[in-house]
């Protein structure tokens, strides 16, 4: 997949900057987001100019609507194989789309998909890396970035277009779905999980091709969870 991919020093978040001005394939890339988004109501801390913030917008025209948690798949899928090219420590994926390395965080991917009726209008995938910041002082919970895995700093443009490769592999292959399940943090192992209502151990088995997470509890019984109706406890 060709993108047009545009550079700029500062904006709100470059998520909200595709929305308002993105055309075909795009990328958009910032050194700085005054009021970067994480999941729900998170803010996404990130020191100017160390790390990777950027947006792509696509228009996945054989994805349907119901598929569309095959976005996700590819996306995550992608981020850890590059990363995987850059560091020996295991690289895994916490369900939905968060990227861990051990049970610390290096990548937050944000993805808003636009519909009309069955299909995909366009999908928006905003994706946070920690690259080069050498210390985390907000409050997030247990960020890391590449330079504090390896003591190394890595060109930002570089990574870019090494996952931008990787992504449009994804996004051909027939097995990314099953990479993903492959890849998943604490799969097949007893954890604890809290939901609304309490915490418990479960062991995760599987992700349905919706994207609800499937667990077993220690009597044996199956769960499913979609985002937000269940927590990790790390
Ligand atoms: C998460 O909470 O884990 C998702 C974080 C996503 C952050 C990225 S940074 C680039 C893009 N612009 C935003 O405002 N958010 C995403």
């Amino acid at each position: 997949m060709d993108f047009k991919i545009i550079h700029i020093k500062e904006t709100d978040s470059t998520n909200h900057w595709l929305k308002e001005h993105g055309e075909g394939n795009m990328v958009v890339v910032a050194d700085y987001q005054t009021a970067g988004r994480g999941c729900g109501s998170n803010s996404w801390e990130s020191e100017r100019g160390r790390n990777l913030t950027f947006s792509m917008l696509i228009h996945p025209e054989n994805i349907l609507a119901k598929e569309q948690f095959r976005i996700t798949e590819v996306v995550s899928v992608a981020m850890c194989r590059m990363l995987q090219s850059y560091i020996y420590n295991k690289v895994e994926i916490k369900w939905p789309n968060d990227i861990y390395v051990g049970d610390k965080k290096i990548c937050g991917i944000l993805i808003e998909n636009r519909l009309q009726g069955t299909e995909i209008k366009d999908s928006i995938i905003g994706i946070g890396l920690n690259v080069n910041q050498k210390e985390f002082k907000s409050d997030a919970p247990n960020p890391v970035s590449l330079y504090q895995l390896t003591g190394q700093e890595t060109d930002l443009e570089e990574m870019l277009m090494a996952f931008l490769d990787c992504f449009d592999s994804e996004l051909k292959s027939k097995t990314t779905c099953f990479t993903y399940r492959e890849m998943l943090f604490r799969r097949g192992k007893d954890s604890l999980y809290r939901s609304k209502t309490t915490c418990f151990t479960a062991r995760l088995t599987d992700v349905l091709p919706d994207g609800r997470l499937l667990l077993v509890d220690q009597e044996g019984r199956e769960c499913t969870y979609a985002f937000k109706e269940i927590q990790f406890i790390i």
